[in-house]
């Protein structure tokens, strides 16, 4: 499916929930958020009723995303349905992995093959900080389950100056010692994160350097090609460090998502509030046809690229915590 500046859109990125257990501060307000009611989450057979159709569409890969996609009950199950049911063949997930530990098993035994973590801090009392709980080994568990069921892992950090920029290097040295990759996203202004000051990826890399050697560039790239993170060998590190630069280096000539967040809501654009509601016409008995064309009619009008540093007027109400990522 081509939306209106003929990007071809193949790539889905579910919210199964707008809870999560953790509350980083640049994501969620520390009072938490007025949840969605039970009875406006889509069911998951709802959710997967609109993968199957958007499967038809040409949409090859979902991501699970939140909130944090495992608090929400039956996701293996979900998984599962996706793949054997929906005809997504590639289905992988973005988790905080505080609850990897008791499920990366059943997730694996579901189908699925990779699950990217989130991770800020190696740091006990700065992980308290930025997410309100004391979670940090119980994430750090999570890592190392999810490795040893199998899972192609990736570690996503975001850095904020003056709290946990500082650690950048200890980060990647981890990473590495894991044979893990990590990419470093570079903070959006979007809800709460405009609380905060990011960092670029030319500075972090100019330091990663002082430590680590010179950087080179790869053409590694993620997801045939369409991922945004950009990858750099460093002299002394046995694996690649990816950078997400969504301020810095705008990517948004080829994206190739859209976002369906837990209330049924296909959000186009990360930034704006524009999209379509799916679950009334889900609800009023549409067929398949008639919401397959709902969703052409709204992929047309995906904005062509965001427009943080210059206006932020126009950016979505919705929290970070409510979209997923
Ligand atoms: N800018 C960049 N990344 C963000 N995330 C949450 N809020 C922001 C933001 N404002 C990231 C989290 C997590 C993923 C779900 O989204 O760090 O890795
Ligand atoms: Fe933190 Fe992710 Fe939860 Fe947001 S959704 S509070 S970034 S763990």
């Amino acid at each position: 499916m081509k939306d209106g500046f003929s990007r071809e859109i193949d790539y889905l990125r579910i919210s199964l929930t707008d809870k999560c257990n953790l509350r980083c501060g640049y994501c969620m307000p520390k009072e938490g958020i007025t949840h969605l009611r039970h009875e406006d989450i889509l069911t998951l057979e709802e959710t997967g009723r609109i993968a199957a159709i958007m499967s038809k569409l040409g949409v090859r890969r979902v991501r699970l995303t939140g909130g944090e996609p495992l608090v929400r009950k039956g996701v293996a199950g979900f998984i599962r349905m996706l793949i054997n049911e929906c005809g997504i063949s590639k289905v992988s997930m973005t988790s905080n992995g505080c609850l990897l530990d008791e499920h990366a098993k059943s997730l694996r035994e579901a189908g699925l093959p990779e699950i990217n973590i989130s991770l800020d801090t190696l740091n006990r009392d700065t992980f308290y900080y930025l997410t309100g709980k004391d979670e940090l080994d119980r994430v750090l568990k999570g890592i190392d389950t999810a490795l040893k069921t199998g899972f192609h892992v990736k570690l996503n950090t975001v850095l904020l100056k003056g709290i946990n920029d500082e650690e950048a290097e200890a980060l990647v040295k981890y990473a590495d010692g894991l044979g893990v990759v990590i990419r470093f996203i570079e903070l959006m202004p979007l809800g709460c994160g405009r609380l905060y000051e990011g960092v670029s990826s030319a500075s972090l890399i100019k330091r990663l350097e002082t430590v680590y050697g010179k950087a080179y560039k790869t053409d590694r790239t993620d997801d045939d090609n369409k991922g945004p993170a950009e990858y750099y060998d460093f002299e002394k590190l046995g694996i690649g460090t990816g950078f997400i630069s969504p301020m810095s280096h705008m990517f948004c000539k080829s994206c190739s998502r859209v976002r369906l967040t837990a209330e049924g809501f296909l959000k186009l654009c990360l930034q704006y509030p524009d999209g379509v509601d799916l679950r009334d016409p889900l609800r009023s008995g549409m067929s398949d046809g008639e919401i397959k064309e709902i969703i052409e009619k709204a992929v047309l009008k995906k904005p062509e690229c965001h427009s943080f540093s210059v206006n932020e007027n126009n950016t979505d109400r919705r929290k970070m915590v409510e979209i997923g990522g």
